[in-house]
Parts: structure tokens; sequence; C-alpha cells
């Protein structure tokens, strides 16, 4: 069993294969501004993902993050990385986009991935997981599956836009989305804004 004593806690940022890279870059960019330690795991499709929608690589992503912070970005067939064990301080998960798939292995416990095992640790250690789903529209079996992960005590967090906020840019609809993920995972405090309706 590998030794962990004494470091910092970090985050868990996984990605899998949905729409909404954008909001993954955006959220490791804003925890690594507020000095967060990222443990990474982008599921194989996580990457072809991030290569359509962003034109870079996945490992061109993570060599721009690791220039503002610390980030230790693990293969997600690598079941026996740290973020596997209990034991490794971790103060929580987020996952963003989390697909339909990941959904389903993380709701019936039958993972096969790291992303899958670390979201399962995360669970059973009772930590914060924070998942973002993206699918529309969403299956029976699609809303029985976040509603477990709820039931687990998940944070289910659609990445819904707050037209509220009058957003003029899809920059602004991400950040309004990332500072939520951000509340939920215990970074940032909600703001007590009279304005702010839900
Ligand atoms: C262009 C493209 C877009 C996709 N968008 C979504 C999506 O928004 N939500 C979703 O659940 N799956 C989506 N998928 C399907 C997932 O990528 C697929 O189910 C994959 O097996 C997910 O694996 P992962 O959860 O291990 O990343 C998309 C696939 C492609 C090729």
């Amino acid at each position: 069993m590998p030794e962990h004593g004494g470091a910092r806690p970090s985050l868990i940022l996984g990605i899998s294969g949905a729409t909404g890279a954008v909001l993954a870059d955006a959220a490791a960019r804003a925890l690594l501004r507020r000095g967060e330690r990222l443990d990474v795991v982008c599921s194989d499709y996580g990457e072809l993902m991030w290569h359509h929608e962003m034109h870079e690589r996945f490992r061109d992503a993570t060599a721009r993050w690791l220039t503002h912070g610390d980030v230790t970005v693990h293969r997600p067939q690598d079941v026996a990385a740290p973020i596997s064990s209990g034991s490794y301080p971790v103060r929580g998960m987020l996952i963003v986009p989390c697909s339909m798939a990941t959904l389903g292995a993380l709701a019936s416990g039958a993972g096969t991935n790291l992303l899958h095992r670390a979201a399962d640790v995360t669970l059973k250690e009772k930590r914060r997981l924070v998942v973002v789903p993206r699918e529309t529209p969403l299956s029976i079996i699609h809303l029985r599956n976040l509603l477990t992960l709820a039931e687990a005590g998940a944070a289910v967090l659609p990445p819904e836009p707050a037209f509220y906020l009058r957003p003029s840019s899809v920059s602004d609809i991400v950040d309004a989305l990332v500072d939520r993920m951000l509340q939920a995972l215990g970074v940032i405090e909600a703001p007590a804004d009279e304005h702010r309706w839900a």
C-alpha cells in the first residue's frame, strides 16, 4: 500500500465522454487558481471528446494546467493508482461532464475504470461527490441512476444556464456553472446575493 501521510488533501477531477469539455477546462483552471491540488482522470471517450470540442489533445490541456498548479494525471486504465484507495488524502471529487455510461457504472457499482473506482471510493468514504450529468432528453434509466447517486450522497448539478443572470456569452454561462460546482465541492461559499434566485 502506498504511503500518503502528510500530503495536502487534493480534489479529484473526473472527465468522461459527454459533451462539455469546456466545463471541465474552466473548472480545472478555477480550482488551480484557488490553490487546489488536483488528481485528474479522463476516460478514453473523454479524451476523444476533448479533442473534438477543444481542438487540442487532452495531454496538451493537462500540460497547460501544470503551468498553473499542482496536477497529477492518472490513466483511466490504472485502477491501482493512489486515488483508488480510501486512505489517499482526498477531500472530494467532481465529475464534469458525466456521461450516461459513467453515470450507469457509478449507480450500479459495477465500474470498470479508475474514474468509476475513484467515485465509488468517494461515496463509500462519505466525501463530497459532485456530478455534472449531460444528456437530453433523459430516459427513465438515466433519471433512476441520478436518483440512486443522489440517495448515495452525491450532489447532482445539471449544467443548465442561469438565464436570470443575463449571460451575454458562453463564457458567462460556463463561469456561473463553475461557481456552482465549486460551491457544491465546498471550495467557495455561495454568495449572499439577494438577486440570486436559484
Ligand atoms: C460526439 C459525441 C457526443 C456524445 N455526447 C454525449 C453526451 O452528451 N452525453 C452522454 O451521456 N454520452 C455522450 N456520448 C456517448 C459517450 O461518449 C459514450 O457513451 C461513451 O461510452 C462514454 O464513455 P465514458 O463514460 O467512459 O467516457 C457522445 C459520443 C460522441 C461520439
